[in-house]
């Protein structure tokens, strides 16, 4: 590790802004120096708890010498700061989904390779351990060719009801098919190839959220293998965790199972699992693979390596949920050849 600092700052202070904040002010190598949110009052508030500048005008982040952003605006709010922050020369890590269309994640990947600057997608669940374990077993060829597998990542209706409060411009297809379908797509290690969905919508339109139920969703991969991934925003509250995670995997000599990880089960007056982001703090700084993923992004900086969870990474996951989108609109498998030709079209 080198003695050098890198002077960082962070566009958007809400829920997520916070932890990248928690990551970043406690990391040797990070020198968090301004936060940025349109809402001055939750900048500054962030900024106080961890001791930095604050803005709520981008250009002024764009300006200073920061060298590297992470950007934590809601799901269809990636774009933009993107772009400003790589026309500036910075370093930019972008929260997941890289971008709500495929046209927005051309011209962010585009701006970055103009700049020539790093460029990360935080698909932090690659940095949990187990999944870490899964991915170990797969690249020693232990599980053999992939073959097939399921994937379920889903909240209950508190996150798009009461946590976030643009759920009606994102869904569970944005907000959580990136993590589950970046995974397997690393796990398998092979390109998707085509697409086919089915959904249900109703409950959340209902309550005047415009999003998808659930989705399930069949992604074929280079050489056959396929996965069925599952989401939906309306499993109930009573569900002992915010989240359920599940993964299997099968390959041609062997096979393995996730369920959640292991949890911390209280009882107090309620039964329930605390949502792995609800952070712990200790030794000096917060525990878990979300914050791991954001600290890489610095050493990533500081060390001078290219980024594992890459542009083109988020690129690919955005083309797996626009294909879902399109194939629940026209009842049809989609190739992912064509939703880039679509793309190209549009821009
Ligand atoms: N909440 C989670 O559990 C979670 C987990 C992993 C990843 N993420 C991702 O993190 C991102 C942020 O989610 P969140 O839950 O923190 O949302 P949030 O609504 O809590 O916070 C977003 C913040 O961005 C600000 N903002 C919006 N546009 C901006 C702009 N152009 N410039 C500066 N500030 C701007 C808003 O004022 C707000 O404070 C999303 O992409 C989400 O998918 C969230």
């Amino acid at each position: 590790m080198t003695d050098r600092r890198v002077k960082t700052g962070i566009i958007g202070a809400g829920i997520w802004g916070s932890n990248h904040a928690l990551a970043l002010s406690t990391h040797p190598q990070c020198e968090l120096s301004l936060i940025c949110d349109l809402d001055g009052a939750r900048a500054k508030a962030l900024a106080e708890r961890v001791g930095c500048g604050w803005t709520d005008n981008i250009d002024t982040l764009a300006n200073s010498d920061v060298e590297a952003v992470t950007i934590a605006t809601p799901d269809p709010f990636h774009r933009e700061p993107t772009v400003a922050m790589f026309e500036a020369g910075k370093h930019v890590m972008c929260e997941k989904p890289l971008a709500t269309t495929v046209a927005d994640g051309l011209a962010m990947v585009a701006a970055a390779e103009k700049a020539g600057t790093k460029f990360m997608v935080d698909f932090h669940a690659r940095w949990y351990p187990l999944f870490m374990g899964a991915k170990g077993y797969a690249e020693r060829g232990e599980l053999g060719d992939p073959v097939m597998a399921y994937a379920r990542l889903s909240d209950t209706i508190y996150v798009p009801t009461k946590m976030l409060k643009w759920g009606g411009n994102s869904g569970p297809e944005w907000f959580l098919f990136p993590h589950t379908m970046d995974l397997v797509r690393w796990i398998f290690g092979r390109e998707p190839v085509s697409v086919y969905a089915q959904g249900h919508r109703g409950v959340l339109d209902g309550m005047g959220i415009n999003s998808w139920d659930t989705i399930q969703s069949m992604v074929t991969f280079e050489g056959g293998a396929f996965c069925t991934f599952e989401t939906s925003w309306i499993l109930p509250e009573s569900f002992t965790n915010v989240v359920d995670n599940r993964l299997t995997v099968y390959g041609t000599k062997g096979g393995l199972e996730l369920r959640n990880e292991p949890s911390l089960w209280v009882y107090t007056d309620r039964y329930h699992t605390p949502f792995a982001s609800e952070s712990i703090t200790r030794y000096g700084k917060v525990a878990g693979g979300q914050y791991d993923s954001i600290r890489y992004f610095i050493d990533c900086v500081a060390e001078d390596i290219t980024p594992e969870a890459s542009g083109h990474d988020g690129l690919i996951a955005t083309a797996m949920i626009e294909a879902t989108l399109l194939s629940l609109a026209e009842k049809r498998p989609v190739t992912i050849a064509e939703i880039f030709e679509r793309a190209a079209v549009q821009q």
